[in-house]
């Protein structure tokens, strides 16, 4: 692992955006698995900026989330598929072929799971994966729990991740109480992780995941056994971490 120290969310999401930038650069068919939440939306303003400079072309690149909501259609303005609309993918020239997240509404769970390995798998797996972390140092949807999981999979939402999420909501009743979420397979399968952290309410999820037993009840703490691993986290989210790291 990588562990890179920003000064502030603003320093860790232009780190950060750099890696992705050089990534389509180098590779302009990159696949990318991206995340929604606070934390990565300074990257994507970046990357827009860049793009609208013409530094970076996303035109032959391909984006594969990590979840969606469960019950929520793409249009509902809650969905992870709006939020990548209007936060990323309506600002840069990705090919909207080119986009995928799970189905929300797709209520048979088997299918629509097998659906969404069948993409990563179709589009070669994931090259560059970025993730954010939940305080309970949930990837994606992947909750703390007694075993990973592998595949592509439907997940009951914790009452910590219901609580940290209703800030998106009106209030917590409207939280869905499930999601599709990616499996531990195609997130330990990528070929680089890119994980970002800022704020003093990740440094315990922080300290956790990358300086304690890797254990399914720490689901980040899996990332210890990747060959490529890079965090990016500001100084508050760091600030419980031993100091020798
Ligand atoms: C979102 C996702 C989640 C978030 C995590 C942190 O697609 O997969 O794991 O990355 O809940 O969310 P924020 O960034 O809002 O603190």
């Amino acid at each position: 692992m990588r562990l890179i120290c920003a000064k502030n969310y603003q320093d860790m999401s232009r780190k950060a955006a750099n890696l992705i930038s050089a990534q389509v650069i180098l590779c302009p068919e990159s696949v990318l698995g991206l995340a929604t939440g606070s934390t990565p939306i300074g990257i994507y303003r970046q990357l827009i900026s860049w793009y609208e400079k013409g530094d970076v072309d996303f035109s032959k690149a391909v984006s594969i989330n990590l979840d969606e909501y469960c019950g929520l259609s793409p249009r509902d303005t809650q969905s992870y598929s709006c939020f990548m609309h209007q936060n990323f993918f309506d600002h840069i020239n990705i090919d909207p072929r080119r986009v995928y997240l799970p189905d929300g509404m797709q209520t048979n769970s088997t299918l629509e799971c097998a659906r969404y390995d069948r993409v990563i798998a179709d589009n070669g797996g994931i090259d560059l994966q970025l993730l954010g972390i939940g305080r309970n140092a949930h990837i994606g949807f992947n909750e703390p729990d007694s075993c990973f999981a592998c595949g592509t999979h439907q997940v009951t939402l914790t009452e910590s991740t219901i609580a940290a999420n209703t800030r998106f909501f009106e209030n917590e009743a409207q939280v869905p109480r499930q999601a599709y979420s990616m499996g531990m397979q195609a997130i330990m399968q990528a070929k680089r992780v890119l994980l970002i952290a800022s704020g003093a309410d990740k440094a315990e999820a922080i300290r956790n995941s990358f300086f304690g037993p890797v254990t399914p009840q720490v689901p980040a703490s899996i990332l210890q056994l990747h060959r490529d691993v890079i965090v990016i986290a500001d100084e508050a989210a760091l600030a419980d971490c031993p100091a020798e790291a």
